[in-house]
């Protein structure tokens, strides 16, 4: 990861950035922003000259880099800052980090009195915008090494730096463990990346229980679903549990390593990408380092249930029905209706063993969701109007996309089965509501109190875009810890 330093007396500037802002009526043009460190001689009423010859906007993202052979700095670059908000300066440090790979440092002079939540956006953009993932050589690696940030005050930006730093680096954890391919990503593989994460941050506990005790304790779903892979299912039991918690949090995320679809299995195309389907796991583990991290006064219990839905002898049928943990049982024509499957288990033992005051769950559930909603934005779901217009607040102020969907009980009666308390792969349509309502049934008492997000969608882009880069994005580690950043 990048090193960002904060200083006041910024001591290389063979490289560097100055921010400009578009002119503030319709024909005005573009103009720099004063910076709380003075840059070198004359170089200001260059930028302002460089501004009507290169038609320079000001746009947030806009760069244009200006050789001055043999010069201080030796290369001048103008980012734009659009309106100069969190979102802007998020895309801002991405642009950035994209357009000077090649050097490996670069000194970048804050506007003077810029706000710490643009200081926020910027160093998010500068180290989600930098991410890669590759095993192996990379001839391509990237020289950037260090992003010295110029500012009069640097104790004044402290915590928003150490903030954004925990942010991105918990979001580069997920997008790393979600890229990872399904060779190396079995449970217990993840398992193992979660303890190494745990070891290095006291005051966080981890259980695992491995398929001994899932099948002691009823936790039929996981078994059913993991039964068919040669590398058994795993449940995760993270809890984050400081002293001056007053409210207590159970975060769910579904785990599924690799899904085949199982024995309805699934064509070419849909498969390809199934490493994908720990992303909802992925991102509540790494959210709960991160509130352990920044030692958030929250107390957070997180569960993950970790299977691969393979083909094979031992896999689970559609016709099986399937008993959770708690005593419901499910009917499951489709075993490509999986993570639902887990998610019971593990909804069901948080209401009863658990009991937190409010019960999150993310997962990458059903292609219906970009159907709805397109590729960028999580199909959100509560019948608890504060909890969703919370979420839904943090989502956003993070620059994650999620939009409330409905669960209408009209729909519960799709959810019957004649063998079994509940079907679980209705074919009514709408399937990510229908995946959502099926999931309410699991959360008993705590209806009220519950949420959950399908992020099939934006767990994974297929281009760089912004702070995004392409393959898994890491979805929702930054409006989980938001959110929990909000609640003592
Ligand atoms: N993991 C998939 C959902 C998915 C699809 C995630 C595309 C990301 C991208 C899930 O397990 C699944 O297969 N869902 C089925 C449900 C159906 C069988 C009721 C689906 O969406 O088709
Ligand atoms: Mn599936
Ligand atoms: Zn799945």
């Amino acid at each position: 990861m990048l090193a960002i330093r904060l200083t006041a007396e910024p001591e290389r500037l063979d490289t560097l950035v100055l921010p400009v802002r578009p002119g503030v009526a319709d024909d005005a043009s573009a103009e720099p922003v004063p910076t709380g460190v003075t840059p070198p001689d004359g170089i200001v009423d260059e930028v302002a000259a460089l501004i009507p010859v290169t038609r320079f906007a000001g746009r947030a993202g806009d760069l244009h880099t200006q050789w001055r052979p043999g010069g201080t700095p030796r290369r001048l670059l103008l980012l734009g800052i659009g309106d100069a908000d969190e979102a802007a300066w998020r895309r801002g440090g991405a642009a950035l980090v994209r357009a000077v790979k090649d050097e490996t440092h670069v000194t970048l002079s804050l506007p003077e009195g810029i706000a710490s939540d643009a200081v926020r956006g910027l160093v998010e953009g500068l180290l989600l915008g930098s991410y890669r993932f590759r095993l192996g050589a990379d001839p391509d690696a990237p020289a950037l090494t260090d992003v010295d940030l110029a500012v009069a005050d640097p104790e004044a930006y402290e915590q928003a730096v150490t903030v954004a730093q925990t942010t991105a680096r918990m979001t580069r954890l997920a997008r790393d463990l979600t890229n990872m391919p399904s060779s190396v990503k079995n449970p217990q593989w993840f398992v193992e990346q979660v303890a190494e994460a745990v070891a290095d941050l006291p005051g966080l506990t981890l259980r695992v229980r491995e398929p001994e005790q899932l099948a002691a304790e009823g936790f039929g779903g996981i078994l059913a679903v993991g039964g068919g892979s040669a590398s058994g299912p795993r449940l995760i039991e993270l809890d984050w549990n400081p002293p001056q918690a007053d409210t207590h949090v159970a975060l769910v995320g579904k785990g599924i390593t690799f899904d085949t679809g199982g024995i309805s299995i699934k064509p070419v195309p849909a498969m390809k990408l199934m490493r994908k389907d720990m992303a909802g796991a992925a991102a509540v583990v790494a959210a709960t380092l991160g509130a352990a991290s920044l030692r958030l006064p929250v107390r957070v219990t997180t569960l993950a249930p970790l299977a691969e839905n393979m083909v094979s002898g031992a896999a689970f049928r559609p016709g099986d029905i399937v008993r959770h943990y708690g005593g419901m049982t499910s009917e499951t024509t489709n075993s490509d209706a999986e993570g639902r499957l887990v998610l019971a288990d593990a909804l069901a033992y948080a209401v009863r063993e658990i009991k937190p005051d409010l019960l999150i769950d993310l997962a990458t559930l059903t292609g219906a969701n970009a159907v709805a909603l397109g590729t960028r934005t999580g199909a959100l779901y509560s019948d608890n109007d504060q909890l969703a217009e919370d979420l839904l607040t943090a989502i956003r102020a993070a620059g994650e996309s999620a939009w409330r969907m409905p669960l209408p009980n009209d729909y519960v009666e799709h959810l019957g089965s004649d063998l079994a308390d509940l079907h679980s792969a209705p074919t009514q349509g709408g399937g990510s509501v229908l995946a959502a309502l099926y999931l309410r049934e699991f959360t008993g008492e705590l209806g009220e109190r519950w949420l959950h997000i399908d992020m099939s969608a934006p767990s994974w882009c297929e281009r760089d875009d912004a702070e995004l880069t392409k393959g898994a994005t890491g979805w929702g580690v930054r409006g989980l810890l938001r959110w929990l950043a909000t609640l003592d």
